[in-house]
Parts: C-alpha cells; sequence; structure tokens
C-alpha cells in the first residue's frame, strides 16, 4: 500500500514543553484522512513539520516520497496547504485573488486564465468569480482558499479546521465538496479539526490526537474498538420522572463501569454478556435506560473520552 503521508515517533519539543510526541502516522495514498483532537492536542504543529515549515525535534516524516527537513521545495510543490486563517485581499475579486495567487505559484500567465476558472468552478464560486471578496462569507472565503490550494494541482491538500467559525449549511458545503474532490481528483486529503463530529463523517479514517499523542488511528469504528475495548458496549439512562441523579444508587450493579454523567443522564459501558441483569438492575433502581449499544456508540466514546469541553 502506498503512503502518502508517513511519520515514525515525530516530536516537537519547544523547550521543555513536548508539543507533539512520538506521534506514528500513516496516511494513504488518495483518502480522506482527519487528524482530530481537542484544542492544543498538537494537530497544527503536526502538519507544520510535513510542510516543513517547523523543524522536528527528532523523529522520521515521509511526504509523498520526500523528507521535508531536507527537501522543503519539492515538498511544497506537491501539497497545497490552506491554513486556519486564510488572507485575501478584501477589495479584489475572488478571481483577482486567485490571479495574484496564481502568480505566486508560478502558474504561467497564459494558462491562468482558465485554470481559475476551473477551480472555481470546482469550488461552486463561478457565480459569484467577480464579486469582491470582502463581500464574502466565512464558508465562501473557505472554498476560495480550497480553489487556491487547488491551482496548482496538488498531490495531497492540508487542511487545517476547515470548519471553524462557518455556519452549518457552509459546513456541509465545504464538507461534501472535500469529499467530492477527493473522488474525482484522486487528491490525499489531510484535515486537522477539533469538531469530532461533523469532520469524521467524510474521513476514510481518522487519527486521534491528544495531550500531544496520538492515541489511536484507523476507521472510526476501529479507533472506537481500540478505545472501548471488544466486549463492551455505551449504555445510556437516567433516573425516573422527578428523581435526581444518584450515582450512589448504581452501587452494587455489576458489569457496568466508566459511569458518567453527561446533562440529565448517564453514560457507562456495559459487558455484554451481563446486559438483561444490567436492564433489570437499573430498572429496580429507579433508572430508565434508553439506549443501547447504537452504531454510533464508539464515536460517542471517542468524545466522551477525548473531546467533552471542547
Ligand atoms: N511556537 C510555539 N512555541 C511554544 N509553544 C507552542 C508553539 N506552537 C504551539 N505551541 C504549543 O503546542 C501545543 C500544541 O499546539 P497546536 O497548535 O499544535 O495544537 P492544535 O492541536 O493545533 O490546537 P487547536 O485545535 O487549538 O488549533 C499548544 O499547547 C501550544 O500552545
Ligand atoms: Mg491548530
Amino acid at each position: 500500500m502506498e503512503l502518502a503521508v508517513q511519520t515514525i515517533e515525530l516530536t516537537k519539543k519547544y523547550g521543555s514543553f513536548t508539543a507533539v510526541d512520538k506521534v506514528s502516522l500513516s496516511i494513504r495514498k488518495g483518502e480522506v484522512f482527519g487528524l482530530l483532537g481537542p484544542n492544543g492536542a498538537g494537530k497544527t504543529t503536526t502538519i507544520l513539520m510535513l510542510l516543513g515549515l517547523t523543524e522536528p525535534t527528532s523523529g522520521e516524516v515521509r511526504v509523498l516520497g520526500y523528507d521535508p527537513v531536507r527537501e522543503p521545495i519539492s515538498v511544497k510543490r506537491v501539497v497545497g496547504y490552506l491554513p486556519e486563517n486564510v488572507d485575501f485581499y478584501e477589495d479584489l475579486t475572488a478571481c483577482e485573488n486567485l490571479f495574484y495567487m496564481a502568480g505566486l505559484n508560478g502558474i504561467p500567465v497564459e494558462g491562468r486564465d482558465k485554470k481559475i476558472s476551473q477551480v472555481l468552478e470546482m469550488v461552486g464560486l463561478l457565480n459569484s468569480q467577480n464579486a469582491l471578496v470582502g463581500t464574502f462569507s466565512k464558508g465562501m472565503r473557505q472554498r476560495l482558499g480550497i480553489a487556491a490550494v487547488l491551482l496548482k494541482d496538488p498531490k495531497l491538500v492540508i487542511l487545517d479546521e476547515p470548519t471553524n467559525g462557518i455556519d452549518p449549511e457552509g459546513i456541509e458545503k465545504i464538507l461534501s465538496l472535500i469529499r467530492s474532490l477527493a473522488k474525482d481528483l484522486n487528491v490525499t486529503f489531510l484535515l486537522c479539526s477539533h469538531m469530532l463530529y461533523q469532520v469524521q463523517r467524510v474521513c476514510d479514517r481518522v487519527g486521534i490526537m491528544y495531550r500531544s499523542s496520538l492515541v489511536a488511528s484507523g476507521t472510526v469504528e476501529e479507533v472506537g474498538k481500540t478505545i472501548l475495548g471488544e466486549k463492551k458496549g455505551i449504555i445510556k439512562f437516567r433516573p425516573e420522572e422527578g428523581v435526581g441523579l444518584r450515582q450512589e444508587a448504581l452501587n452494587g450493579l455489576d458489569g457496568l463501569s466508566e459511569v458518567r454523567p453527561l446533562g440529565g443522564h448517564f453514560v457507562a459501558h456495559f459487558e455484554e454478556d451481563k446486559l438483561a441483569l444490567i436492564m433489570r438492575g437499573l430498572l429496580d433502581r429507579g433508572f430508565v435506560p434508553f439506549e443501547v449499544g447504537g452504531k454510533d456508540y464508539s464515536l460517542e466514546e471517542i468524545y466522551l473520552r477525548y473531546f467533552q469541553g471542547v
């Protein structure tokens, strides 16, 4: 299997603080990979090392076969990067902004107009090509940023927090755009985000970063199983009407673990072979189970464990 990105024990220290700690990551060619984790987990620092924009303290990186430390220019040629906050000239049109960026990317003048129309079409902004960027919504700016990245026909596209600050409709557009571009252009996408629920939907595989380390990677289901353990599920239950949350009431109930209050109910792990006993035990103690297992349970577990409070 061919890898677009591989890191081996990649580490970045700032003084005595380790921002990225021995991260070993594999991203396959052609997939949409989500590097997901709460704020401060080390996602952006990892990306900067892939791009050759910051030097690793130790460890190895390969991006499309190149070493970003020694061959940053080769990496830049084949990788499109959209940082978290993109700046455009507000008083220029979408088209003019891209014309300027095409120049920065060394795209020859004669082919520029055609290329610009192509990428604007791809991101659904052809009708707004002559509008000033100052009038664009955050979602439109993000799509324009993606257009700018596509100008140089990258093989790998890295987007840092592509859905930040965008309204739900705009997010939907961005995510389906990424999905369709990945399919049509056969480009590898690396998305970094702290928005687990949103972004995982368009990812073939994800890596979960938490406190500088990569804690798991694979499909959401695989990652969930790694974290949860094979034979456990998730159960949700709430106290009967008019009764407060009383975790002590669960004492002595076998087969439940990691009970956590969440909003007005509880979430816990359960051992699958004890489910009948657990259900009876909960009802006897005045709790109403309202969800067991469920296909999203692994995602929920990842969220509870690493993203809660983000
Ligand atoms: N240049 C720097 N000097 C010192 N510390 C830094 C530097 N850059 C990042 N850090 C620290 O490294 C940690 C990881 O930061 P990073 O930006 O990689 O996180 P992140 O996962 O991208 O978070 P976010 O979701 O907020 O973008 C943070 O604690 C941050 O304060
Ligand atoms: Mg970041």
